[in-house]
């Protein structure tokens, strides 16, 4: 598998709950178009999911299979792309131990994503010391794939910044390379460990069908906000959340003029409706008040769930075979071992601790 002409690229969930449409546009989306192209690699990040829920193991679990059943159910091909299981690929806390010293514990206590984590789940002072070891955690799911490309959210750039660094680092100290070297020439001038690059996705932030916060800003589409329309969801589950969406709140009957602008309902279309001159045409319309939010929603309806049928067929077919989940993830689990082994292998080679050799074996 690791001579596979393709590059290779991977990134990774946390297992917190199903995929919403928010994921759809934001990554899964692009996975489907990369697993083409690239040996991709999904990883599931169930350790990461224990630095807020270490007292929810279940939960852990179930989100694990629910994921991995949302990825096959969108359309992930489990003989293109390799779908894993973090905590079953031990090279990646190897090199998370060695990763943590290569950077001040300042540094990571720094990292933008890590403080507003810590914000908006409240952790106060009280976040466990696995917390921000998590960020280093990724740096080593990230390079223990040495993958050309890491595709993310907007919200995953700073951990991203953090594997350039300490990428670079380790090339410096361990494989001799020159500081001054352009990040794309690492590997070139005899560094292990890529400067990888970060690949965003179409729509960067969906909104959610909810009502805007406290200051009237959109929201974005989210699990915990309870404003998301699940893959998982059926066809009248989405046309009740879509007919009882958010819109404009100064409009009250269909004939007032309607803003387009920030309007949630607009911005479903413009994401998902691909008769792009029917969403002009129709904008024009209510901005004169000619045409009422039903009948938008009810084009939405039919929009998301074309959209979502295909999924819900492919979905019903894992659902009554839940070992076939297992044994995708199995296999995946297997060929990440093989790359992230391998590379585990070479880094102790530059490392000089290289004493013995091992093999890993998979039941
Ligand atoms: N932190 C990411 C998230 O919550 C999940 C993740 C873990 C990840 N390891 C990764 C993403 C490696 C990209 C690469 O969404």
């Amino acid at each position: 598998m690791s001579s596979s002409p393709k590059p290779r690229i991977l990134t990774g969930d946390t297992p917190t709950g199903k995929l919403h449409l928010g994921h759809y546009v934001g990554s899964v989306e692009n996975r489907l178009a990369l697993q083409n192209g690239y040996d991709c690699y999904f990883l599931i990040a169930n350790k990461h999911a224990f630095t807020t829920r270490a007292d929810k193991p279940a939960e852990i679990r179930q989100s694990v299979i629910d994921i991995a059943t949302d990825y096959l159910a969108a359309g992930i091909d489990p003989n293109k792309a390799t779908m894993f299981i973090q905590s079953e690929v031990p090279a990646i806390d190897e090199l998370t131990f060695f990763f943590a010293m290569l950077v001040p514990f300042n540094r990571v206590m720094r990292n933008p994503t890590l403080k507003d984590e810590i914000r908006d789940k409240e952790l106060g002072e009280n976040y466990p010391f696995g917390f921000p070891l998590y960020a280093v955690g990724q740096v080593a799911d990230i390079l223990a794939f040495r993958p050309v490309m890491v595709p993310v959210g907007e919200d995953q750039l700073p951990h991203l910044e953090m594997t350039r660094e300490i990428a670079r680092r380790f090339n410096q100290l361990y494989c001799g390379v020159d500081p001054h070297t352009q990040d794309e020439d690492y590997l070139m001038a005899g560094g292990l460990f890529p400067v990888i690059e970060p690949k965003l996705g179409r729509v960067r932030r969906l909104v959610g069908i909810g009502p805007p916060g406290p200051n009237g800003e959109l929201l974005k589409m989210s699990k915990s906000l309870n404003n998301a329309i699940f893959l998982s969801d059926d066809a009248d589950t989405v046309k009740k959340k879509v007919m009882g969406m958010y819109t404009d709140p100064r409009r009250i009957r269909a004939t007032d003029p309607g803003t387009v602008e920030d309007n949630p309902l607009w911005i479903f279309h413009e994401t998902f409706n691909p008769d792009r001159n029917w969403v002009a045409q129709q904008q024009e319309a209510y901005r004169q008040g000619k045409v009422g939010d039903v009948l938008i929603k009810g084009r939405l309806v039919e929009i998301l769930n074309a959209l979502l049928e295909p999924i819900r067929q492919r979905r019903k077919a894992y659902e009554s075979r839940p070992d076939d989940v297992l044994d995708v993830l199995r296999q995946g689990t297997r060929r990440a071992n093989a790359v992230a082994e391998e590379t585990l292998a070479l880094a102790k080679q530059a490392m000089k601790q290289d004493y013995f050799r091992r093999t890993l074996s998979m039941s």
